[in-house]
């Protein structure tokens, strides 16, 4: 198969392209525009496979797209500002990106007739506080990140329903794993733990997040795109829920580090206070995530301690300065 994959150089969209060329035999083109969550080391050891190639160009922009997307059976997208902090203090690229991207991605497979593929958030139905959310629930997205990918959801939607293209949502809840930026919850802890740097926890750290391995959301994309039926909606939540404050408890377990270094910081402007997704609908597709939340935790803490050449240049560039500004303090060397 060949495929489109944007966004592919980000944290989980790496993880998806690893899969789809070491698995799968597919020969994929990335595009992506490299901001500051995508990096082309995520794909080093690919760059040699048959039929793999990196295109740097934004998915707004219409002739990029135009050239990357000839001969391709497929896009899938991934592509978007995703941390939900940023999208408070600086929303307009978020907006652009699942709005305007999204729409040029579409026209472009619309076009050509191909199948098409969205990567979207268990965030886009807001918070809950029992129960678990499917995908016949209502879109209540709280914060400004949410607000653009249930936009570009519903806009994916429009292009089947309206013009008959075979487009897929698949939503799916807290990822973790291997190459997450250090702006996200777990390998901000894990790598400040490692340091000894204090641990930022919001509010009172009682928020619950559907946890998934990354490689299992990927082969959750994988089905969807494979197995899906267009336009439908596909939940691929993880098999684990857990309270952010004990994430936090146990990853300084893993790390060896001491719980003095736990520090309450303000909470979140709008927090949701739960994430969960029910994904039957997934699993009848043939998927099934395999990797349980403890031991998926112990490995990614393990990756963390093992590649400190990937998180090295992060940890000293310009991340330091938006870490002060996030949190009012600077961090260790
Ligand atoms: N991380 C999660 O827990 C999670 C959960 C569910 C869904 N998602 C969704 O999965 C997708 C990937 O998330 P991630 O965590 O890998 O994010 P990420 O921030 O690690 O990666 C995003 C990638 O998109 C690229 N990008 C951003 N704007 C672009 C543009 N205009 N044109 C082309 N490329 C652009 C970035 O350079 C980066 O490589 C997103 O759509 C996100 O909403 C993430």
């Amino acid at each position: 198969m060949k495929l489109l994959v944007c966004g592919g150089a980000g944290f989980i969209g790496s993880n998806f392209v690893r899969q789809r060329v070491t698995e799968h035999g597919d020969a994929v083109t990335v595009l992506d525009k490299l901001t500051y969550a995508g990096r082309e080391e995520n794909l080093a050891e690919l760059r040699d496979a048959p039929g793999f190639a990196f295109v740097r160009a934004g998915i707004e922009d219409p002739e990029a797209v135009a050239d990357a997307i000839e001969g391709v059976d497929a896009v899938v997208n991934f592509a978007a500002e995703t941390h939900v902090d940023r999208s408070i203090a600086e929303p307009d690229a978020f907006i652009r990106t699942a709005a305007l991207g999204t729409f040029v991605l579409l026209e472009a497979a619309r076009a050509r007739g191909i199948r098409y593929v969205q990567v979207s958030t268990d965030e886009v139905y807001g918070s809950i506080e029992d129960g678990s959310f499917t995908e016949e629930s209502p879109l209540l997205p709280s914060s400004p990140y949410s607000a653009s990918k249930a936009g570009a959801d519903l806009l994916v939607a429009s292009y089947h329903h309206t013009y008959g293209l075979e487009a897929l949502v698949c939503r799916g809840s807290n990822n973790y794993g291997p190459y997450q930026y250090p702006e996200k919850l777990i390998p901000l802890m894990v790598l400040n733990a490692l340091h000894g740097d204090r641990l930022p926890v919001y509010g009172d750290g009682q928020q619950v997040r559907n946890w998934i391995f990354v490689e299992d959301f990927a082969r959750g994309v994988g089905h969807v795109l494979a197995h899906g039926a267009p336009g439908e909606t596909y939940n691929v939540g993880g098999p684990d829920e857990a309270v952010n404050l004990e994430v936090v408890r146990r990853i300084i377990a893993l790390c060896g580090a001491s719980e003095d270094l736990i520090e309450y910081v303000t909470d979140r402007a709008g927090h949701d206070r739960r994430y969960s997704l029910r994904s039957e609908k997934a699993r009848a597709l043939g998927w099934e995530a395999q990797v349980r939340f403890d031991e998926g935790l112990e490995r990614t803490v393990a990756w963390y301690r093992d590649n400190r050449d990937w998180w090295e240049p992060i940890r000293s560039g310009d991340y330091r300065a938006y870490y002060e500004r996030q949190y009012g303090r600077a961090l260790g060397r």
